[in-house]
Order: C-alpha cells, then sequence, then structure tokens
C-alpha cells in the first residue's frame, strides 16, 4: 500500500456492549479524519440485570449492527467502493458480539473486493492519540475499562510491551460492583463517583492494593472486598453512608492507581527513554478524581498527560477504523480465515520465547 495516498477505512466494534461503526480518512502525512461515527450503547438493555448479559448483546448486535454501518457510511459521504479497507475488532470481548462484527466485515469485504484488517481491540484503544493528536511513539497507555487494567508501551504499530496488569479485577468491573452491593444502577462507575462527591474519602481505612511493590500490577479485588465487608457491618446504610463509602473506595483506588502508575512509567523510561506522553483511555478516563490523580503523575515524571475525548476514550467504531487504517499503511492485512478470540492478548510476541507464544495462539 502507499502510504503517500490517503486511506479510507470502515472500522466496526462489536465486543461488548456498543454496537458502533465509523469511516475514518488516514492521510498521507499520518494524520487522521473522523467522517462518521455512529454508537449504539446497549446500556438499556442489560440495565436491569446488572450488567452486560453476553447472549443479549450477541443478539443486539445482530439486530443493530446493518442499520449502525449504513448510518456510519451515508454519514462519512462514502461508497463502499471508495474504501480502502474495512476493518472490525476481532478480539478481545464477548465472543457472540465479536463473531458477528467480524463475520459483517468479512462479508463487506468480499462483496466489495477490500481488504479485511482483524484488529486486536486493546490495539485500538492503544492508537487512538495518534487519530486525535497525532502522538508520535513512544508513549506510555494506562488503559482501565470495564475488562482491561493495563499499563502499556505503545512503541509502535504492532509493537506493545506490558507493563502492568490487574491480577483479578479490571478497575471498571470494581466499580460496579461496588455500586451493586451499595444498590445503585449499572453501570456504577458514574454513580460511585457521583455519590463519593459528597462523601468523606478519610471515614474508611481501605487498603491500597500493590503499593510500594516493584511491579506494577494492580489488585481490585480485595479492596471490593474490604467495602462489602464494610457495608455489612455498619448495614443498614443510609445517603452518608453510601457516599462516605463511594469516597472512600474511590480514594483507594486513586492512591493505588498513583502508585501503579509511577511505577509503570519508570519501567517504561527503563525501557524506552522518556515517554512523549501519558495517554489514558476506557471508560474508568471519564472519572474526574483518577484524572486528577493521573495528572499528578504525569507532572512528576515530567511527561504530559493526554486523555482523549470522552465518545473516543469507551468503545467506539473510529478507534477501531484508526488501527485498520494504521495497519493497513504498513500493509498489514487479513484473510478471510481471521479468527473471531474471546482472548488476545496485545503483546503475546514480546519478550517470550517463540515456541511459547506458539502454544497460546489465539490467547
Ligand atoms: O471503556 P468502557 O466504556 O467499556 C468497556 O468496558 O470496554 O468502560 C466501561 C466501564 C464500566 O465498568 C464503567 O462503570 C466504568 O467504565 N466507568 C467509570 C466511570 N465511567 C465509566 N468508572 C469510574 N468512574 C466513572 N466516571
Ligand atoms: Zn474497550
Amino acid at each position: 500500500m502507499d502510504t503517500d495516498k490517503p486511506i479510507l477505512v470502515l472500522g466496526i466494534e462489536t465486543t461488548c456492549d456498543e454496537t458502533a461503526a465509523s469511516v475514518v480518512e488516514r492521510k498521507g502525512d499520518g494524520t487522521g479524519r473522523i467522517l462518521s461515527n455512529v454508537v449504539r450503547s446497549q446500556v438499556e438493555e442489560h440495565a436491569r440485570f446488572g450488567g452486560v448479559v453476553p447472549e443479549i448483546a450477541a443478539r443486539a448486535h445482530v439486530d443493530l449492527l446493518d442499520g449502525i454501518v449504513d448510518r456510519a457510511m451515508k454519514e462519512a459521504g462514502v461508497g463502499y467502493e471508495q474504501l480502502s479497507g474495512v476493518a472490525a475488532a476481532a478480539g478481545p470481548g464477548l465472543i457472540g458480539g465479536v463473531i458477528v462484527g467480524l463475520t459483517t466485515a468479512k462479508a463487506i469485504a468480499m462483496v466489495h473486493g477490500t481488504p479485511l484488517i482483524a484488529v486486536n481491540h486493546l490495539e485500538a484503544h492503544a492508537l487512538t492519540p495518534r487519530l486525535t493528536c497525532a502522538l508520535a511513539f513512544p508513549y506510555c497507555l494506562f488503559l482501565a475499562s470495564g475488562g482491561h487494567t493495563q499499563i502499556v508501551a505503545v512503541a509502535g504499530v504492532g509493537n506493545y510491551v506490558r507493563l502492568g496488569t490487574t491480577v483479578d479485577d479490571a478497575m471498571g468491573e470494581a466499580f460496579d460492583k461496588v455500586a451493586k452491593m451499595l444498590g445503585l444502577p449499572y453501570p456504577g462507575g458514574p454513580q460511585v463517583e457521583r455519590a463519593a462527591a459528597g462523601g468523606d474519602p478519610t471515614r474508611f481505612n481501605f487498603p491500597r492494593p500493590m503499593v510500594g511493590r516493584p511491579d506494577a500490577n494492580f489488585s481490585l479485588s480485595g479492596l471490593k472486598t474490604a467495602v462489602r465487608n464494610e457495608a455489612n457491618r455498619i448495614a443498614p446504610l443510609d445517603q452518608k453512608d453510601i457516599s462516605d463509602l463511594c469516597a472512600s473506595f474511590q480514594a483507594a483506588v486513586m492512591d493505588s492507581t498513583a502508585d501503579r502508575l509511577a511505577v509503570g512509567l519508570k519501567l517504561f523510561e527503563e525501557i524506552f527513554g522518556p515517554p512523549r506522553a501519558l495517554v489514558a483511555a476506557g471508560g474508568v478516563a471519564a472519572n474526574r478524581a483518577i484524572r486528577g490523580a493521573l495528572q499528578d503523575v504525569a507532572a512528576k515524571a515530567q511527561t504530559t498527560m493526554l486523555i482523549p475525548p470522552p465518545v473516543l476514550c469507551t468503545d467506539n467504531g473510529a478507534m477501531i477504523a484508526w488501527a485498520g487504517a494504521e495497519r493497513l499503511a504498513l500493509g498489514l492485512i487479513d484473510s478471510m480465515d481471521a479468527a473471531p478470540r474471546a482472548r488476545w492478548l496485545l503483546d503475546a510476541n514480546a519478550g517470550v520465547p517463540v515456541g511459547y507464544a506458539n502454544s497460546r495462539a489465539g490467547f
């Protein structure tokens, strides 16, 4: 592929509870432009179950995706014959939804004779700041969503080193579970943040998981249990109790995150030198208290804090289209055999003996 020419890519995202499609242009100079970005959240479908139900999500993707792709193409004013490629998130995620998105992309690619790009959903989050502000490599990504909590060194397209990850719950998942145990509705993150705003963060002295450890990993399950135990101990809970529990929980997450990221940035610098920026993505990056903690960490590490706009932090089609365009510009395309993957590590082959990496193919 001649990278001097502009590339137009349709991107499809169906790995969790957002059905999304977008058309993005990657110009010859490597900068990007979003022509359309249609996202349909399934929050309403899942709210009464208190969390995402995989089977309901898959069915909703089937019902919604055709219309969403159609809208994305119309809003972009682009015909299928003008596309340089069709990208779909091929994982990691809920397998039913991933199959729907990838199969749709394959059908479009086949009918129009267009290259297919099977994108890793995490890679798409990782490359988003290059779409929004043409950020140069290498930079450090903090990704915290309902399914992932990772610190990743982004050294190039396809060149990622995971510096830290959660050993149990994802950060958004911990917010959601705390919300649920306190009787707050799904999705819980924004509810916990709201309740915490009026609460006393010092009333409960919750543990600060992993603080002081030399690795950059996270753990959230013990903290979640500590909140549950305290809530049971002082039950029945009034509004003030709920606010104080949320504020104290959030303070513990903030302290732990600040410490883990400080270590992550140190590890980054040891391998790659100073990062161009610390970038945050994922739903939890919408939390103002966490954002404040990230700003402090970045300032202490003498780097810039960068958070893409909220619509591009949470799951969307533009990030998939953009990752597809970045790969396509390097000639990285996939065959019609590309498999949907429930699990798919971003750095599956990094620093791991080849035989071992092969034995884990598909994870
Ligand atoms: O990235 P995202 O929209 O979807 C995926 O999980 O892939 O992230 C959703 C997660 C949910 O767990 C939600 O509770 C959490 O991000 N979240 C928040 C906030 N907004 C969303 N967590 C804490 N504070 C928030 N303001
Ligand atoms: Zn995501």
